[in-house]
């Protein structure tokens, strides 16, 4: 996918310009902190956990009916040297490393899903006890591989309308709380997952992304489940954009059911169905080149790329004041003659210089 490979090249570059602006010990700036995020948002069981699997490409995230995300699970893909070996870390279990690794996806993201899904359901129980409570403390986890983009994804609690046995009443607003203090941050690139086979008029993903990016600037609708619509009843109002127009387009998704994912159907097989639903469909035949996770991958990394090129002039100041303030100290102390700690900033004054005539050629 070419926008996938200029966008690694995009994030590869920023990240060594981070690493540089950090190693001269200035006010720098986190590679984190200069990179979008992806939080998906929604009502319980609309298909949030299902989706960003789709995006990442793997099977990892506990899903099922009920309130099965309980906590919040920051995602974080790390690129790491080309030749080196994948693999996933909990920040609650930092020397367990999950190695055994499955297959690719999307992302190429290579994962074991079995053990990394029972970490997260049992860290979930740890801090919630085996109860239908939630907990706003986030799971961390962390995966590295040579074949990912630097990328924080983050899955979260479904929103509800009423509590449920077991649950407090504070926590349907609880739990709004909890999702409106991630979405509401600029960085955040809003996923509004809308059940295609419930009215989308009363989606609490879209009531929510038009309350925190009202110009929908960070939105992206996604209707799942149009698979189980009722008989003689469509999206196409949605996904066509005359019912709620965003500035993105929808884009229809059709997720694995709970009979598939029992069945153990795995992503590409389930790929492979949704493709054909799109293609096979009397409905939607005709927007099926639009429709579909990959086709939501495609966008969400496009509009990624978008967003990242827009924070190169900020990194450009940045880089030229770390020049300006390497070259103060150079004057200070000398220009360099022998290998000592002089010679380390010119070392990275050049590579500052580099940075900035590489992120220039980004600039047209
Ligand atoms: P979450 O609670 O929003 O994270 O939703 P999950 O991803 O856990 O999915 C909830 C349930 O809905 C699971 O049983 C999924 O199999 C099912 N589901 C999700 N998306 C679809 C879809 O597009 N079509 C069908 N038929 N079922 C879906
Ligand atoms: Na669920
Ligand atoms: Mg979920």
């Amino acid at each position: 996918m070419a926008t996938m490979k200029s966008l690694i090249g995009l994030i590869n570059k920023i990240q060594r310009a981070c690493t540089v602006l950090g190693d001269h010990g200035g006010e720098g700036m986190s590679l984190w902190e200069a990179l979008p995020t992806v939080a998906v948002v929604g009502g319980q069981s609309s298909g949030k956990s299902s989706v960003l699997e789709s995006v990442v490409g793997r099977d990892f995230l506990p899903r099922g009916s009920g309130i099965v995300t309980r906590r919040p699970l920051v995602l974080q893909l790390h690129k790491t040297d080309e030749g080196t070996t994948e693999y996933a870390e909990f920040l609650h279990a930092p020397r367990k490393k999950f190695t055994d690794f499955a297959r690719l996806g999307l992302m190429n993201i290579l994962l074991f899903p079995a053990a990394v899904r029972k970490e997260i359901e049992d860290e979930t129980d740890r801090i919630t006890g085996k109860s239908k409570q939630i907990s706003n403390k986030p799971i961390q986890l962390s995966i590295y591989s040579p074949n990912v983009v630097n990328l924080t994804l983050i899955d979260l609690p479904g929103l509800t309308k009423v509590a449920v046995e077991g649950q407090p009443d504070s926590i349907v607003q609880d739990i709004e709380n909890m999702v409106r203090s991630y979405v509401e941050k600029p960085n955040c690139i809003i996923l509004a997952i809308s059940p295609a086979n419930q009215d989308i008029a009363t989606s609490d993903a879209i009531k929510l992304a038009r309350e925190v990016d009202p110009t929908g600037e960070r939105t992206f609708g996604v209707a799942t489940k149009l698979d189980i619509m009722d008989k003689g009843t469509d999206c196409l109002d949605v996904l066509e954009g005359r019912s709620y127009r965003l500035q993105h387009p929808w884009v229809g998704i059709v997720n694995r059911s709970q009979a598939d994912i029992n069945k153990r159907v795995d992503m590409i097989a389930a790929r492979r169905k949704e493709r054909e639903y799109f293609e096979t469909s009397p409905e939607y035949g005709h927007l099926a080149s639009r429709m579909g996770s990959e086709y939501l991958a495609k966008l969400l990394s496009q509009h990624l790329e978008t967003v990242i090129r827009q924070k190169i002039p900020s990194i450009v100041a940045l880089i030229n004041k770390s020049i300006d303030e390497i070259n103060a100290e150079l004057d200070r102390i000398g220009r360099p003659i022998a290998v000592d700690s002089g010679a380390q900033l010119y070392t990275i004054l050049e590579l500052c210089r580099a940075f900035d005539r590489v992120f220039k050629e980004h600039l047209d």
